[in-house]
């Protein structure tokens, strides 16, 4: 590796070219902001998607940039799973009670009772610490108009009392709430209150629960508990609800960390009698979630018992018509740098340039109608503060990247959404901080270091 460090002055260097061919960008791109209608960073963590007359509602939490305080609710739809348009934050900070002030709230669930027609939203709400969880529902006559929040969910004189939390609803329109360590609660008809416990305590250390079926068998998958940090998430199979389950292992390859990501829904897509499913996970980012958390959305291979995820994606499509899915060729030119400098200590490897000294820059002018930055992500990756000027000099977007992964692995990192076609100037400062949490019991996961590895500019002519 070579060590040629620059200071402070401008030092043009020209990165690897290497050019694709313009094919589509119509594609879901995982582990990298997505960017709505209104040009926004789409905001729904740990979503579902409900779909309705050939639209996809997506529901999920909005997260700051600062910390976990619940901040509501946010729904986007989409017809193709791929551009969104933001509809309304559905569900709100209340004035006081479980999602108050001062509360978490969670994995929110949307499922429609065939008995009232009524959209029913299921929530984890917590105190700050995850102390004190409840399971909370919120009702709707408009799948995405504004949720009445009603409180607890009750069962008979008690009520839930567990955080990670899904839904399911089978083939016959019943109800289910799954929660963590692997309980399956039947909820009475119009999905206000549980009517009787199926499954309890199957999978101690199970955390984000996701149900799904194909050819009447269900499929049922979790994380385990390493708080906002990823790891192998693994699944158990039944063809009764009630079980017997049988427990199966991963679905991604060993030590790829489910591909980066938790677990949090897996949406069908039905064509007549074919049926895809959409895995959509989470790749946290504690506590930039806002600005740095992304989502991992993969098709799942389903069948014979078993579901895998054998390869990442990193883009890719819905074909609605035929229930089935293709690989996407991004239309992103590499090598789009015309000229590169940094201000600060950068080492100069033969990939690129890396750094972890807060403050320090790298900046690249770019040509294009969509600007993509590439690095590689490791262990002691962190935080870098991105941010893209035009010809004008006025900065047209500003987000924060987060480089961390367990595993290095090099790509895209960020994709800026559709620009005027023109000359930009995209500069990469490294925050000196990175993504980490604790557990309850005080484990530490994530990362230590704040270093940002760059090795590309690029961008869509
Ligand atoms: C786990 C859960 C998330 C969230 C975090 C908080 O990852 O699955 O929903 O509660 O813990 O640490």
């Amino acid at each position: 590796m070579k060590k040629n460090c620059f200071k402070a002055l401008f030092a043009a260097v020209m990165f690897l070219s290497c050019s694709a061919p313009q094919l589509r960008q119509d594609a879901i791109i995982s582990g990298i902001a997505w960017f709505d209608d209104r040009g926004e960073e789409v905001n729904a963590h740990a979503s579902c998607v409900v779909e309705e007359n050939g639209v996809y509602y997506l529901f999920g939490e909005a997260h700051t940039d600062d910390n976990n305080e619940y901040k509501g609710i946010n729904c986007y739809s989409s017809t193709d799973l791929i551009n969104w348009k933001f509809e309304n934050q559905v569900l709100g900070l209340q004035p006081d009670g479980l999602l108050g002030p001062g509360r978490v709230g969670e994995r929110a669930k949307v499922m429609r009772s065939p008995l009232t027609g009524e959209y029913v939203m299921f929530l984890h709400t917590d105190d700050m610490k995850y102390m004190d969880p409840h399971v909370g529902y919120a009702v709707c006559d408009r799948i995405d108009g504004d949720y009445r929040f009603m409180g607890e969910l009750n069962h008979g004189d008690s009520y839930i009392r567990r955080w990670d939390l899904s839904v399911f609803q089978d083939s016959d329109g019943t109800g289910y709430l799954l929660t963590h360590e692997g309980n399956i609660y039947r909820l009475a008809p119009d999905y206000r209150s549980v009517d009787s416990v199926l499954v309890e305590e199957l999978v101690p250390g199970g955390e984000a629960p996701v149900m799904l079926k194909r050819a009447g068998r269900y499929y049922w998958t979790f994380s385990g508990k390493t708080s906002w940090e990823r790891n192998d998430n693994f699944y158990l199979t039944a063809t009764s609800l009630a079980g017997p389950w049988e427990r199966k292992g991963l679905f991604c390859p060993e030590g790829k960390t489910t591909w980066n990501s938790q677990g949090a829904f897996a949406l069908p897509v039905v064509a007549g009698l074919d049926t895809m499913f959409v895995y959509m996970g989470d790749r946290w980012s504690f506590p930039k979630q806002e600005s740095a958390a992304t989502y991992v959305w993969q098709p799942l291979t389903v069948g014979d018992g078993e579901i895998s995820i054998p390869e990442f994606q990193s883009a890719w499509r819905v074909d609605f018509e035929r229930a089935e899915w293709e690989t996407v060729e991004p239309a992103i030119r590499r090598g789009a740098a015309s000229s590169v400098f940094g201000k600060g200590e950068w080492e100069q490897t033969d990939e690129g340039f890396r750094s972890r000294e807060a403050g320090v820059q790298l900046s690249a002018t770019v040509k294009g109608r969509r600007i993509a930055l590439f690095g590689i992500s490791e262990p002691h990756s962190g935080y870098a503060k991105v941010t893209i000027n035009d010809g004008e000099g006025t900065e047209v977007l500003s987000t924060i990247v987060d480089f961390y992964s367990q595993y290095r692995t090099e790509g895209l990192k960020l994709l800026s959404p559709e620009l005027p076609r023109g000359k930009y100037q995209v500069t990469v400062e490294v925050l000196g901080s990175w993504a980490e949490s604790y557990t309850k019991s005080g484990k530490h996961f994530g990362s230590d270091d704040s270093y940002v590895y760059v090795t590309d500019f690029g961008s869509v002519r």
